[in-house]
């Protein structure tokens, strides 16, 4: 695009065997809709509306890899071959306005707002109902292949990519930090032991889908809690993931029970940018951005910097309005700050 005002943003970004024709990604945001068979034509009408407007790649709201893992009593689950049926409508809508999509995989521990949840440690959310069942070893066993089962069944659903949810409080999160992982055995204690999980995780996925299909890691790089990881702790694992052969880490600040405000509009714009511009220095697969990168301009900006260039910068993941379809000076001016994920700008 030679006319752009927005060089960066609209250079190519290739994850995995994925090639992007921007760097737009329209981050994992839960709308719903992902839960009921009977709303999958609004999932497909909204992700491929977003497709026409041009994003890069469109990342799909959580999906559970079991029943212990779903967000609530009626949250999606890939588990099976008649949830690859439903979300062959998905791919197929977003692929047919010209788009690509990944679906991530959550499992949300015991940040499940259901009776029938698990989670690594004793300690209850203290932020949802329900106490959950401490997992034990065939527990622990069975969802790490769930995650891979996931991945192969969504790559089989025509995904372009799986992305893991490792941030946010959410299960791989729960193992990775001292605050909800108290476990004495193989899956607690030290840094190696708590990283076994999302490690066990990545390979599991990675023996169940071709080489060339891109898998993204979603690494929380700031928990905000006590108790949460160190900042050599969040470097390591990012080097290991890329070792083990995440082809992009989509980084993620603060746990939903973290009292630091990460997305409300009085945290100012990027605020987070600099721990993801940190992992520059660990990893030399793509990095992806998030919160608060609500106008082109600072995507840019971030996109420019080009502390570490030739490599892969972050990429924003702000959802787009009409920048894509408008990125002339013209269009510009009718371009509205892109919402963030809650709430107007
Ligand atoms: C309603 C809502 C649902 C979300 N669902 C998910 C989700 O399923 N998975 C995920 O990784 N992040 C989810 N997020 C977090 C967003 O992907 C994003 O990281 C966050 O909103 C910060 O970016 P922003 O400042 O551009 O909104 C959600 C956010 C909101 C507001």
């Amino acid at each position: 695009m030679s006319n752009t005002p927005y060089p960066h943003i609209f250079r190519p970004l290739t994850i995995g065997g994925l090639t992007l024709p921007n760097r737009i990604i329209m981050g994992s945001m839960h709308t719903g809709f992902e839960d009921r068979r009977r709303d999958v034509d609004k999932l497909s009408a909204l992700l491929a509306e977003r497709a026409r407007g041009g994003a890069g790649l469109i990342i799909t709201g959580g999906v559970a890899p079991s029943r212990t893992g779903q967000l609530s009593p009626l949250g999606s689950t890939m588990t099976n071959r008649l949830h690859v049926a439903h979300h062959r409508q998905v791919t197929k809508a977003v692929h047919e306005a010209g788009g690509r999509v990944a679906m991530q995989i959550l499992h949300a521990g015991r940040y499940g707002v259901i009776p029938w949840k698990v989670a690594p440690g004793s300690q209850s959310s203290p932020i949802h109902p329900f106490k959950h069942l401490r997992m034990n070893e065939p527990i622990i066993r069975h969802i790490i292949a769930g995650f891979g089962r996931a991945a192969k069944l969504a790559h089989d659903a025509g995904y372009d990519a799986v992305e893991i949810m490792g941030g946010e409080g959410y299960l791989i999160n729960q193992f990775l930090c001292p605050r909800t992982n108290d476990r004495t055995d193989r899956w607690g204690g030290n840094t190696e032991n708590r990283q076994r999980f999302l490690i066990e995780v990545i390979r599991a996925i990675r023996r169940r889908v071709p080489a060339t299909f891109p898998v993204i890691l979603r690494q929380s790089v700031a928990d905000l809690v006590e108790g949460g990881q160190t900042w050599e702790e969040v470097a390591l694992m990012a080097r290991r993931a890329e070792e083990e052969g995440v082809d992009a880490l989509n980084t993620d600040i603060g746990w939903h029970e973290s009292r630091v405000p990460t997305i409300a509009t009085s945290v100012p714009r990027g605020a987070f940018v600099q721990f993801t511009e940190q992992l520059r220095d660990e990893v030399s697969i793509p990095l992806i951005a998030a919160n608060r990168i609500n106008t082109p301009e600072l995507a840019e900006e971030i996109l420019s910097r080009g502390r570490v260039e030739p490599w892969p910068w972050p990429a924003p993941s702000w959802p787009i309005r009409t920048l894509c379809s408008r990125p002339s000076k013209a269009g510009r001016r009718k371009l509205i700050p892109a919402l963030a994920a809650t709430r107007p700008a």
